[in-house]
């Protein structure tokens, strides 16, 4: 019986800006997505019966149909029912080494995988276009979950111009383990304080996409250069999320203050990233935090920008 081991990577955000509301109640936004290395492992096989079943150690993880793994599979099955009836169900177990609610896109990556996963296994032969027009379907940072590499994203983020890859810069990665945000949550409570700020009008928010695409950050990628891409760092949500936990806050101040290129929230949060030139200075600034920080329900970590979404492994 055929199966297949895929690696997922975890996404952090360069950028993330508000624009306005989108008729389908989510938000117009404009990003920079970038894949690091820190990933889960999928391992998948068929089954004889129709199932689909997930396994995972990890005791936080839900194994039933609010997992985007389990979504994914059922997705497809409801997609090509004839290869369902060919190929059977799914066993999809997954090492769980991004964490979860983070703002890292974990969950969004483990459907992503499955998506190319089933694809290899029943030999449908879908191509990338195709996959993330499904991916688009669970969830707004699936497809580029599956391209990854470094992209512009608009829309509901789900619209990707992937640009220069930028593999050679590390980040330390901190959150604390005990604290997850809900992204619904973070983007109403946005909508609640700067409804006023929205663009409406499709031109504005069509100039709005434009001066990103010519911002400082933009062209610091352009031209990899890890000291202005540091210094324009930017995420919208840091207005709602770090008022309300402080502590997420006081991490940012502290891995700001122990140096690297830049600090910024990663999504919804609450993971805290540091972009550093070189590894070396990233574990260093790891060591300097976990000497500052005490606390055990911090967690750190150090990984490289990848060029690279889902692998077959
Ligand atoms: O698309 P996804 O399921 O990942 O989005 C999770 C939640 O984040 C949505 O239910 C919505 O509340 C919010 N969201 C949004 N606008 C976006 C993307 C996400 O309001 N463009």
């Amino acid at each position: 019986m055929k199966s297949y081991s895929l690696l997922a990577p975890a996404k952090i955000n360069l950028d993330l800006e508000i624009i306005g509301d989108r008729p389908d109640g989510y938000h117009q936004l404009v990003m920079i997505l970038q894949s690091i290395s820190l990933c889960d492992r999928l391992d998948l096989s068929s089954r004889k019966d129709q199932e689909i079943l997930l396994h995972c150690e990890h005791p936080k993880v839900p194994l039933d149909e609010t997992n985007l793994a389990y979504r994914a599979a059922q997705l497809m099955q409801k997609k090509f029912p004839e290869y369902a009836s060919q190929y059977g169900g799914i066993n999809i177990t997954i090492e769980k080494n991004i964490p979860i609610a983070a703002g890292l896109a974990g969950g969004s990556s483990n459907g992503a995988a499955v998506l190319v996963g089933m694809n290899h296994l029943w030999e449908i032969g879908l191509t990338q276009p195709e996959l993330q027009n499904l991916a688009a379907q669970l969830g707004s940072d699936v497809p580029f979950c599956i391209s990854g590499g470094t992209a512009i994203a608009t829309g509901r983020g789900e619209e990707l111009d992937p640009i220069l890859d930028l593999d050679h810069l590390f980040v330390v990665l901190g959150k604390y383990e005990s604290l997850a945000v809900s992204t619904p949550w973070a983007y109403q409570t946005y909508r609640q304080q700067f409804l006023h700020q929205y663009l409406a009008d499709h031109q504005q928010i069509k100039e709005r996409i434009a001066q990103t695409y010519s911002s400082p950050l933009v062209k610091g990628i352009m031209a990899k250069n890890g000291q202005t891409i540091g210094q324009y760092l930017h995420n919208d949500l840091e207005k709602v999320v770090l008022p309300e936990y402080p502590q997420v806050a006081k991490l940012k101040a502290t891995m700001s203050q122990a140096g690297g290129l830049g600090t910024l929230m990663s999504g919804s949060g609450p993971t805290v990233f540091t972009l550093c030139a070189t590894q070396t200075e990233a574990e260093t600034i790891k060591e300097q935090i976990q000497a500052q920080i005490t606390d055990p329900d911090l967690s750190l970590w150090v990984a490289q920008l990848s060029s690279t979404g889902i692998m077959i492994d």
